[in-house]
């Protein structure tokens, strides 16, 4: 904790710099305000205790800048001079409190140190409220995401290369948009880019960009993505799949910061910021040659490793509230319960995808949802049992079979649903009356 005195009586200063210390206050002291807008300049102080009257000037102006820039510093004014409007006027500008000189030592102990626990309990509930359970829309409480909220908050402001690694749907496009939140290119453009979404030559040139004339069918001139993201942040997304003749490119761009668009002489200077993503280990790729080392380290300069669900296994009921508020108000139900038994049922699930796993199986469940509750009604014990995780049987299946168990099961479901409603019922599921109508007759 940290504490500024602005008085000019060398004594009072010494007094309230002992008492300050007691209460284990960094001390900072000032005679004239010129002096005291240096040090609130350089730092930031938990409280301030300000002579109203002082050689050049009057406190209350130390004061009001104080509060200015830093509204939670507590302020505790001293003065010789009380007056009605003098107190008025303090505590209108935002002082805690105000005491008058001479005063009684004592006194004032008590104060400062009510003022102490006041400061500490607010910045215990500032280190709560600060990763509580969700960090930029990403949700969790384990250990394990909040190592990755501190790192994220740590490397964000640094304009360092990140590799985000994790498995599929853990969340690496979630938290690249937490680090351009957190980062001094927040105000500018986040581009994304999958390198396994296009071929080779495609990826080249939208990434590089091209002029008119460059291949037959370049019409028009484009300009790259990575000139789009100049200032911001490029996301590389499966960077893993990036072709090795490309990657060859981009390593050089990433060292010289220049561009040339494809057919163009002229190069262009930008200056980005490069995350990239793979859920592949790169370093396996290496051995077979199909990621170059040299670029694996210009991007690495740090790596942010997400943890799997299972590592993280105590976040799903979390992350099943979570999504079920958002899925609530996103198909306008309004569910007020979430049977034990679901919960149960998915933390034992392997889920090979992750969050977007979790997320897919609880959409289903709003929407199957009755009566404003989540029931089980993926549990094994169920007809609708989330079919998808399991393995075939040793006996092995039927699957028209199977597959049309389910289906029978969507219609009953959707035809209580809607009432005995069969236009409402086939609406619910996405289907014309006529196929709905003629799977009906099927199943009868
Ligand atoms: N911790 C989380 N809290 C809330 N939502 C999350 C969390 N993690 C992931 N999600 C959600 O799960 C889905 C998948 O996340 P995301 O696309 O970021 O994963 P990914 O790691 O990029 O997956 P992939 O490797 O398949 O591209 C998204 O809809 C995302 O919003
Ligand atoms: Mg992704």
């Amino acid at each position: 904790m940290r504490a500024l005195i602005v008085d000019d009586e060398q004594n009072i200063r010494k007094v309230l710099k002992i008492i300050l210390s007691e209460s284990d206050f960094e001390v900072h002291e000032a005679s004239r305000i010129e002096e005291a807008r240096v040090l609130i300049k350089d730092y930031v102080f938990d409280m301030a205790l300000i002579d109203l009257r002082l050689p050049d000037g009057l406190g209350i102006d130390v004061l009001k800048e104080i509060k200015d820039t830093t509204p939670e510093t507590i302020v505790l004014v001293i003065t010789a001079f009380a007056s009605a409007e003098t107190a008025i006027e303090t505590m209108k500008a935002g002082a805690y409190d105000y005491i008058m000189k001479p005063f009684n030592i004592d006194e004032i102990r008590i104060i400062i140190n009510n003022i102490k626990d006041k400061i500490l309990l607010q910045k215990r509930v500032h280190e709560l409220q600060k990763f509580e359970d969700t960090f930029e829309g990403i949700v969790g409480q384990s250990e394990a995401i909040k190592n990755v909220f501190n790192l994220i908050e740590k490397i964000a402001p640094f304009d360092t290369n990140v590799l985000i690694t994790g498995e599929s749907g853990t969340g690496k496009e979630l938290v690249s948009k937490a680090i351009h939140k957190r980062s001094d290119r927040a105000d500018k453009p986040l581009v994304a880019i999958n390198c396994a979404s296009l071929p080779a030559e495609l990826l080249e040139s939208e990434l590089f960009g091209y002029v008119r004339g460059a291949f037959t069918g370049a019409y028009t001139s484009k300009r790259g993505l990575i000139e789009e993201a100049n200032k911001g942040i490029l996301f590389l997304d499966e960077i893993g799949e990036m072709p090795r003749s490309l990657q060859a490119k981009f390593l050089r761009f990433l060292e010289e910061r220049k561009i040339r668009p494809i057919g163009s002489s002229k190069e262009i200077a930008v200056d980005i910021r490069v995350i990239a993503a793979t859920n592949k280990d790169l370093n396996s790729l290496f051995d077979s040659g199909a990621f170059r080392k040299d670029l694996y380290y210009r991007l690495t300069a740090f790596e942010i490793k997400l943890p799997t669900l299972k590592e993280r296994s105590e976040d799903i009921p979390l992350l099943i509230e979570h999504f079920t508020k958002l899925f609530s108000k996103k198909f306008q139900k309004n569910i007020s319960k979430i049977e034990p038994s679901f919960i149960d049922y998915v933390m034992k699930l392997d889920l090979k995808g992750n969050v977007r796993e979790l997320k897919n199986i609880v959409e289903r469940e709003v929407i199957l949802s009755e009566n404003g509750e989540i029931k089980c009604t993926p549990c094994p014990a169920s007809p609708n049992h989330d079919r998808t995780t399991e393995d075939v049987p040793e006996k092995g299946i039927d699957l028209k079979e199977y597959l049309a168990s389910i289906e029978k099961e969507m219609l009953r479901k959707a035809m209580q649903k809607a009432n005995g409603i069969k236009t409402k019922a086939a609406e619910l599921l996405g289907l014309t009356f006529r196929e709905f109508r003629y799977k009906l007759s099927k199943y009868k």
